[in-house]
C-alpha cells in the first residue's frame, strides 16, 4: 500500500508523529517537496528527535528512508542531522538513507538572498530563512546546482562559476552586501560532496523496483495545504507545492500508484510566520494555547500563533489533497477546557461564506464564525481505544468528520509514540 501523508493546515500537524506510527507497517519512507523548513518531531523512549530532512521512518529498523528530486537539501544540516543521529546510536548509512541524484542543493548564496530579501520587503513573510525560495527560483530558472552536480568535481566547478559571476554583481549592487568567494564555496561543498556521494541515488529507479516487488511506500509530505506555493495564502508561502498530488513529482513516482491520502491536522490550528490567519487568537486565548500546546517552532523556535480549529479551511485542505482519511493530534491539548470554540463559517463583508475564498484578497477582514462545543475532562493515560476517550472528545471528532464527509482514522493524544489510538 502506497500512503502520502499531508498536513492540513499551516504546518506543524504532527506529521512526523503520525509519519513515525505508520512507519512501522512500510518498507520505504519518502519526502517528496521542501527542506530543513520543515520541523518533525518524534518521540520515542524517552528522547525527542526533530527531522529536518531525513524522514522520520529513520527510526525504525530496516526501512529504506529516501528524499527525492522534489527537496532542496542543506548539505551541511543534512551531515549534521546524520551525525547526530549516530552520536543517539540511530543506524544512517547509505543502505538506508537514499537520496535523489536530482535534489536541489542549498547554496551559501541562498542563505544569504533569503534573509536579504526578507529584509527589504514591505509584507514580510516571516521565512525560516533556510535558502528555501532562493534554491527553488535556481531550481526553475535553470541555474541549480544537484546534488549530481556536487558529487562531480569538475561540473560542480563549472555550475558555481557560473552562478557566482552573476550572484556576486547581485548582491554587491543590490544589496550592497558581500560577494562570495568561489574558493571558500568550492573547498566545503567539495566536502560536503565526498560525505554526500555513497547516499546519491537514482530514487525514480528505486522506488520503481519498489513498487513492482509490492513494497509498502509511504510519502512524508513537509508544511502544510496553505502553505502551498499555488493554493496557500500567496504569498505567504514556502516555496513548493505541499499538496498531495505534488508526491509524485517530487519523487518520480507514477501518479496512478498511489493508494491512499492521510490528512493530518490539530485539533486546534497554528501558524509560524506571518500572512492571514483568520481564526487567529490573539489575546489570552492563544496564548493560553500556545503555552497547553508548547506551540514553539520546531525549526526556528519561534512562538506559532495560535487560534481555534478552522473548519472552513480544513474542508478546502481536504479536498485539496483528496484526502481518504485524516489523523486528528493534540486531543488532550484540549482536555480540560470547559467550552471549546469552532469556527464553522466565516464573516466577509457582511456575506456569510461557508466555502474557502479562491485567493488570499481580502482575507485580513474575513471574521471567523463560531460554534460553542463542551469541552473534555482530562484524558486517562494509556488510552487505547476510541471508546476510552471522553464522549465529548468522541463527539468533537464525529463533528470534524461530519463537516468534512471524511472518516478520522488516527487520534494522537499525547506526543510519545505510544500515545495514538486507531479508530
Ligand atoms: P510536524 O512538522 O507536522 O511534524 O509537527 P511538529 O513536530 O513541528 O509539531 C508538532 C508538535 O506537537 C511536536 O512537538 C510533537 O511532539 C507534538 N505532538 C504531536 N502529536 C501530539 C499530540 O497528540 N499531543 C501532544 N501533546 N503533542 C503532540
Ligand atoms: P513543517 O514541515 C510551519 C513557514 C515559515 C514562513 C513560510 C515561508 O515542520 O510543518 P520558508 O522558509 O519555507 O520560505 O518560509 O512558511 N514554514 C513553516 N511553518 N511548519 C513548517 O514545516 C514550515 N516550513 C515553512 O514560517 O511563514
Ligand atoms: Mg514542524
Amino acid at each position: 500500500m502506497n500512503i502520502v501523508v499531508v498536513g492540513l493546515q499551516w504546518g506543524d500537524e504532527g506529521k512526523g508523529k503520525i509519519i513515525d506510527y505508520l512507519s512501522k507497517d512500510a518498507d520505504y519512507i519518502v519526502r517528496f517537496q521542501g527542506g530543513n523548513n520543515a520541523g518533525h518531531t518524534v518521540e520515542v523512549n524517552g528522547k525527542k528527535f526533530i527531522f529536518h530532512l531525513i524522514p522520520s521512518g529513520i527510526l525504525r529498523e530496516g526501512k529504506i528512508c529516501v528524499i527525492g528530486n522534489g527537496v532542496v537539501i542543506d548539505p551541511q544540516v543534512l551531515i549534521r542531522e546524520i551525525s547526530s543521529l549516530h552520536k543517539e546510536k540511530v543506524k544512517v548509512s547509505p543502505e538506508n538513507l537514499k537520496i535523489s541524484l536530482l535534489s536541489h542543493i542549498i547554496m551559501p548564496y541562498h542563505k544569504d538572498l533569503d534573509a536579504l530579501r526578507e529584509k527589504r520587503r514591505l509584507n514580510k513573510i516571516g521565512t525560516t530563512r533556510r535558502g528555501i525560495g532562493p534554491c527553488y527560483v535556481d531550481k526553475f530558472s535553470r541555474c541549480g546546482i544537484r546534488l549530481a552536480d556536487l558529487v562531480n568535481p569538475k561540473l560542480f566547478k563549472e555550475k558555481l562559476k557560473d552562478n557566482l559571476r552573476e550572484k556576486n554583481p547581485l548582491f554587491r549592487r543590490v544589496f550592497k552586501a558581500k560577494g562570495f568567494s568561489f574558493k571558500r564555496i568550492y573547498e566545503q561543498y567539495l566536502k560536503f560532496g565526498k560525505i554526500l556521494a555513497p547516499y546519491a541515488e537514482d530514487v525514480v529507479e528505486l522506488l520503481n523496483f519498489a513498487r513492482i516487488k509490492k513494497k509498502s511506500i509511504l510519502f512524508e509530505g513537509a508544511q502544510g495545504a496553505f502553505l502551498d506555493v499555488d493554493f496557500g495564502t500567496y504569498p505567504f508561502v514556502t516555496s513548493s507545492n505541499t499538496i498531495a498530488s505534488f508526491s509524485g513529482v517530487g519523487a518520480g513516482f507514477p501518479l496512478l500508484k498511489i493508494d491512499k491520502v492521510i490528512g493530518v491536522a490539530k485539533a486546534y490550528t497554528t501558524r509560524v510566520g506571518e500572512g492571514p490567519f483568520p481564526v487567529e487568537e490573539k489575546g489570552r486565548g492563544g496564548f493560553s494555547l500556545r503555552e497547553r500546546g508548547g506551540e514553539f517552532g520546531a525549526t526556528t523556535g519561534r512562538p506559532r500563533r495560535c487560534g481555534w480549529l478552522d473548519l472552513v479551511s480544513l474542508k478546502r485542505a481536504a479536498q485539496l489533497n483528496g484526502v481518504d482519511s485524516l489523523a486528528i493530534t493534540k486531543i488532550d491539548v484540549l482536555s480540560s477546557l470547559k467550552k471549546i470554540k469552532v469556527c464553522f463559517k466565516y464573516k466577509y463583508k457582511g456575506k456569510s461564506l461557508t466555502n474557502f475564498p479562491a485567493t488570499s484578497q481580502g482575507w485580513e477582514k474575513i471574521k471567523p464564525v463560531y460554534r460553542e462545543v463542551k469541552g473534555w475532562p482530562s484524558l486517562k493515560p494509556n488510552i487505547g481505544s476510541f471508546k476510552e476517550l471522553p464522549s465529548e472528545a468522541r463527539d468533537y471528532i464525529k463533528m470534524i468528520e461530519d463537516y468534512l464527509g471524511k472518516k478520522v482514522e488516527y487520534i494522537s493524544v499525547g506526543s510519545v509514540r505510544e500515545a495514538i489510538i486507531k479508530k
